[in-house]
């Protein structure tokens, strides 16, 4: 893995747009995995900033969401088909029809789940796959106990999991409890993983992932198994690691490699 410490949340939205301009400019037909939650927003809204600066266009992008809640229809306002499209997708020049999030109100969610890996399939599969993490270390909806080769399916969420979206809910409004997410394995199939944390409520679940056993008690720390996975955090959520120097250190030295590299 590699690990990039920042600042604070603003450098890591920065750094890791970067990451998603860089991968459009290179691949104008990119196949990008999605995610929702607070932690991304800042980096779509450099992403839709680069694309009315002309820096980058989503015409010949297709997306694929990370989940979505069982029972939610995509004009739900909780929806994550609905964040997507208030949050990102209205406001740069993607093809609707090329963005997918796993259906909510799918009246068979089996048949809806084994649709979503085939989709991907056929799309040649995730170029670039954007995660944020959970307190207790889940990616997408796939809560600790998750299969570490799993696949797109119906998952259960756990109370913290509830407890922690149930600020986006009013007070007497239906939360939904299930939820279909790509599986841990659908995830590292992507090409290339970008995952962002700040805060110092995620710093025990960078730690697991970082630094802990891999173990399905922590689905981020599957990432461990991963050809391409960078994590983007700030200094708060970095704060257990036990070595950020050391950490710091190594991305000074990928800097300077690059660098010399770009020169050949
Ligand atoms: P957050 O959610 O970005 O709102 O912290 C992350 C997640 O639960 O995956």
């Amino acid at each position: 893995m590699q690990i990039v410490i920042l600042k604070n949340s603003a450098e890591v939205a920065e750094y890791g747009a970067n990451i998603f301009i860089k991968q459009l400019q290179e691949k104008a037909n990119s196949v990008l995995g999605l995610a929702t939650g607070s932690t991304p927003v800042a980096l779509y809204q450099k992403l839709i900033e680069a694309t009315q600066a002309g820096a980058i266009s989503f015409k010949d992008v297709t997306t694929f969401n990370l989940d979505e809640y069982l029972g939610l229809a995509g004009t739900h306002p909780q929806s994550y088909r609905y964040f997507m499209n208030e949050q990102l997708f209205d406001h740069v020049d993607i093809d609707k029809s090329h963005t997918h999030v796993p259906p909510g109100d799918a009246a068979d969610p089996v048949a809806a789940c084994e649709g979503y890996e085939q989709q991907i399939s056929d799309a040649g599969g995730i170029d670039i796959q954007l995660l944020g993490i959970g307190r207790n270390g889940h990616i997408g909806f796939n809560e600790p106990s998750s299969g570490l080769m799993s696949r797109t399916r119906v998952k259960t969420l756990t109370k913290a999991t509830i407890d922690d979206n149930a600020r986006f809910f009013a007070a007497d409004e239906y939360q939904p409890h299930l939820s279909i997410t790509m599986g841990i394995g659908t995830i590292l199939d992507a090409k290339k993983v970008v995952l962002l944390a700040t805060g110092e409520n995620k710093a025990d679940a960078i730690l697991a992932t970082v630094e802990g056993a891999l173990t399905a008690s922590c689905p981020a720390s599957a990432l461990q198994l991963h050809r391409d996975a960078v994590l983007v955090i700030d200094e708060a959520a970095a704060s257990k690691l036990s070595d950020c120097e050391f950490y710091k250190h190594i991305e000074n030295e990928n800097q300077k490699l690059q660098a010399q590299l770009a020169k050949l």
